[in-house]
């Protein structure tokens, strides 16, 4: 094959070689491609400059296209499965939501829906060097590997209770407070195993900001052992920070990674194009 990937870092991260971008556009690509976002979590192709089309091209050779979202925004472009992630007021009326990816998260984890396998994002514009920007990503399949095995075991059979509002509480005093019922109500309130056992035999965890408090657990307690679970699965050992350049495209795992933004302004005019695969499995313990 005409494509190669090289490990960024030792538990995380992968970049793509190509000699023809026309490679990257096989199924057989796409499979390869696949295959190395669920074993590296974060997949980069530096500077690919996709066009939209190529985008979502790509994405229904990894995948099933899931449907989407531009329900929020007055979006510029021409097929609504693919969102533009902004804070422009011109095109995002509510940045709420985009606020609340400065925290850790999953994506698509308040739905009755299978969490999406895969979110794919396109920068069209990058902020300038030392204005934020960057995303993160932390594997939680790396991170759960990690922990002590008195650890493993004492997460095994516990369950968390997912909301739009919990992973909208850090900013929910900046929500203008005409709107801020409406903003934090959205979505479901979902409840979780902690320790997902995937198909492939895999364990990962689902936490994030989105996981408000343990089943059957006091608050106090169950909240400062989510957030201690954040803190261990971001460590550098298991986490990646990417420094967008105009034109790279990234792919990560979502079944098996928390992400975030680092926090940038409006006025750095950053611009991501997003399309995700649907997911194929339920969380399941
Ligand atoms: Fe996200």
């Amino acid at each position: 094959m005409a494509i190669r990937f090289e490990n960024i870092k030792e538990f995380i991260g992968s970049r793509v070689v190509w000699d023809d971008r026309a490679d990257l556009f096989t199924p057989e690509a796409a499979a390869a491609i696949r295959a190395k976002v669920e074993e590296r979590t974060v997949v980069v192709f530096p500077e690919l400059n996709l066009t939209d089309d190529e985008q979502l091209q790509f994405t229904e050779l990894m995948g099933e296209r899931q449907r989407l979202t531009g329900r929020f925004n007055k979006q510029e472009v021409e097929n609504d499965d693919v969102y533009q992630v902004t804070l422009d007021p011109k095109i995002n009326p509510q940045p709420e939501y985009v606020l609340g990816t400065f925290f850790w998260h999953m994506d698509g984890i308040t739905v009755d829906a299978p969490p999406p396998f895969a979110t794919l994002l396109s920068c069209r514009i990058a902020p300038a060097a030392g204005m934020g920007g960057e995303t993160e990503f932390a594997s939680t399949y790396a991170a759960y590997e990690g922990l002590p095995e008195e650890e493993k075991q004492a997460l095994e059979g516990m369950r968390a209770v997912h909301s739009v509002k919990a992973s909208l509480s850090p900013i929910a005093d900046a929500i203008p407070e005409k709107h801020r019922d409406k903003v934090l109500n959205i979505g479901l309130v979902k409840e979780h195993p902690l320790v997902w056992t995937h198909e492939s035999g895999r364990k990962s965890m689902v936490i994030g900001t989105t996981a408000d408090h343990i089943v059957g657990q006091e608050i106090p307690a169950g909240r400062a052992m989510l957030i201690r679970l954040q803190e261990w699965a971001a460590q550098p050992a298991y986490s990646l920070r990417h420094k967008w350049t105009e034109g790279d495209f990234v792919i990560w795992d979502n079944t098996g990674a928390m992400h975030r933004a680092i926090p940038y302004d409006k006025s750095t005019g950053r611009m991501m194009h997003r399309t995700s695969i649907a997911g194929t499995e339920t969380v399941a313990a």
